[in-house]
């Protein structure tokens, strides 16, 4: 006779071949974010006379526009820098690293034009991360995006792996190769080939995660850069900044701009980003979870992020770590960027 079988939510080892969540301690402790890095926590221009209040990190304070530059503080005050037109605010222990050394080098170039959107959303910051890395979910969640009208959409990917930049300040997300249709049981070839729609060369799109709460999505596909920042804010809300960003100047930056308002907007922010994956995101309910074979994306970055994440300052030796570095988009596997 058979027997009801419990599905076990976490096998030690799951489809992924990872531990599942709780096995990197540091990055499971992290529900407010690490300390001791800088975040960015809005666009410059709207910082004007007013003081702002917000959240970070699950420590509430006030941003002030003075005359001799931008203050942050509660009973204290906190590190603000402003860089790439954005405020950036350090949370942690002295002394503070240049904020340079948590900026991805490609956002501080002069010719850099950052459009984007900031939004204060429901979710912890990690599931937003980890729903931005992840391997799995685009080929079910985005197959019906707009912006994937007239795009074949990948079915499943043959090999996915996690490697550091050489620089090892990103995490790229490596795939060996996509499947663009295959053959499955009662259903036959799937999907079916439609006309309307380009066919898939290639990798699609390049992802790549940062620390403290960084997610880049580019390829030479798309033409420009998002840089999404998951930003805690408490347990249960983060601050998403969607950022676009190409290197242009005069009439490229105009056109950029211009195509940022009637295309990316709406195509990328509003119909892909905020409605089919932060709609996910605000409903995560985990753990328990169980993983399958493409979550090595996500215990890759989880374990990354706990094995590399920075630790308080101890010494003024960590103010000249940052060196030359190499651009992320010198090494490979992580891919160009920007
Ligand atoms: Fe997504």
């Amino acid at each position: 006779m058979a027997t009801a079988v419990e599905p076990e939510m976490e096998n030690e080892l799951s489809a992924s071949l990872e531990a599942p969540a709780g096995a990197w301690p540091r990055y499971a402790a992290a529900a407010l974010g690490f300390r001791n890095y800088w975040y960015p926590v809005m666009f410059a221009r709207s910082l004007r006379n007013k003081p702002r209040i917000l959240t970070l990190c699950g420590e509430k304070l006030v941003l002030v526009r003075l005359a001799g530059g931008i203050q942050a503080g509660n009973a204290r005050s906190y590190p603000v820098a402003e860089r790439a037109g954005l405020i950036w605010v350090y949370v942690g222990d002295d002394p503070a690293p240049p904020v340079e050394d948590d900026i991805p080098d490609e956002l501080l170039r002069p010719n850099t034009v950052v459009m984007g959107a900031v939004e204060l959303r429901k979710g912890n910051w990690r599931h937003a991360i980890e729903n931005c890395i992840d391997e799995g979910h685009a080929k079910y969640l985005h197959r019906t995006a707009l912006s994937q009208l007239f795009k074949e959409m990948p079915v499943w990917t043959k090999g996915v792996s996690m490697a550091p930049s050489e620089d090892e300040r990103w995490l790229c997300r490596v795939r060996g190769q996509t499947v663009a249709e295959d053959l499955y049981p009662r259903i036959g070839q799937w999907p079916r080939k439609r006309f309307w729609k380009r066919q898939l060369r290639g990798q699609p799109t390049e992802l790549a995660n940062r620390l403290p709460c960084l997610c880049r999505v580019g390829g030479p596909a798309r033409g420009w850069t998002a840089y999404e920042y998951f930003v805690p804010v408490d347990e249960n809300r983060h601050r998403a900044l969607i950022l676009a960003v190409l290197h242009t100047r005069g009439l490229g930056a105009l056109a950029f701009r211009l195509k940022y308002w009637l295309n990316i907007y709406w195509l990328h922010y509003w119909f892909f980003n905020r409605s089919q994956d932060q709609r996910m995101v605000g409903l995560m309910n985990c753990p328990p979870e169980r993983l399958y074979r493409p979550d090595r994306s996500i215990t890759g970055w989880r374990k990354w992020a706990h094995e590399t994440a920075r630790r308080a300052p101890q010494s003024p030796a960590i103010l000249s770590r940052r060196g030359s570095p190499r651009l992320a988009s010198e090494a490979n596997p992580c891919p160009a960027a920007g």
